[in-house]
């Protein structure tokens, strides 16, 4: 029976939280905000998709892990839109770009059928357990110099999408059981989160974020490597994902994922868990930003 665990978490979304809230590693912070405005809609697309797949599953115990990776999807959901709020409350020109990105996936919900749901999603959601591993290994460079309120905020999305990693790839399995297509559906997939609802974000951050708000563009999310350890090997992870036998839950949780677990189990403040310190100088609040 299924292990994951539905959390509602008080993530602390606050006005002084800056638009560039990871001055130790702005890649890392670009990033982030780039996904805050692609991944509420495209988790609201993987869970209007899998309450078709669920009319279809035969498993039950599959059927129930379903039902609560919709559930985690739906939080994870929820805090990222509650992040893009927040940026759009600084810099409203930018709320035009986060409709643009949720019609986005309106039409591929529209135009494309359940198959190839499932397909995006199995692949994408594969991606994301060699990803938390990656960003955990280099947890202090990458998050060590950040806002803590939105460091944990994404810390939590990562290891929630670790504890979910098998289910889309079951699910389409049990459905499809498709390798060949599902290999189709991969470049599908690259070509529509870069050059479709990517490109939306970078020309969106660009028109209605002044560019001295960051120490670098905006639109510099490949800088997330900058200073990493294990480039090739997060490499070589994602290219076994579109391997036919690929078994997400043969990919240990690192130790630091686990400690994440029981203290969250132990009722410690995961609003707040990394970095230990708040940031010495927030953001100046929104009424004094010009935007
Ligand atoms: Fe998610
Ligand atoms: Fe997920």
């Amino acid at each position: 029976m299924s292990q994951l665990k539905i959390r509602n978490i008080d993530f602390l979304f606050e006005d002084d939280v800056a638009f560039q809230w990871n001055p130790g590693h702005p890649g890392c912070g670009n990033m982030v905000n780039s996904t805050s405005f692609i991944a509420p809609a495209f988790e609201r697309y993987f869970i209007l998709a899998m309450r078709d797949a669920k009319k279809l599953i035969k498993d039950p115990a599959l059927l129930a892990e379903a039902e609560l990776f919709c559930r985690q999807e739906g939080q994870h959901s929820k805090q990222h839109f509650a992040h893009v709020a927040l940026l759009i409350r600084k810099y409203p020109g930018l709320e035009e770009t986060r409709k643009q990105v949720w019609r986005s996936y309106e039409n591929l919900l529209a135009s494309k059928d359940l198959k190839f749901h499932m397909a995006y999603m199995a692949n994408l959601e594969l991606l994301f357990a060699p990803l938390a591993n990656y960003m955990v290994r280099n947890l202090e460079v990458l998050f060590g110099g950040s806002d803590q309120r939105i460091a944990s905020f994404i810390l939590w999305h990562l290891i929630e999408e670790f504890e979910h990693r098998s289910v889309a790839i079951k699910v389409y399995d049990h459905l499809f059981d498709d390798h060949r297509y599902r290999l189709k559906c991969e470049y599908a997939m690259i070509k529509h989160l870069w050059s479709d609802v990517g490109k939306i974000v970078r020309e969106g951050l660009l028109e209605h974020v002044p560019a001295s708000h960051n120490s670098i563009s905006h639109v510099k999310t490949a800088s997330i490597f900058k200073g990493t350890r294990g480039r090739l090997s997060f490499l070589m992870h994602c290219l076994d994902t579109l391997l036919p036998n690929h078994d997400p839950n043969a990919i240990e949780p690192p130790e630091w994922i686990q400690q994440w677990l029981r203290d969250d189990e132990q009722g410690v403040d995961m609003a707040r868990y990394y970095p230990p310190q708040p940031l010495e100088s927030p953001a100046p609040a929104i009424s004094e930003i010009s935007a």
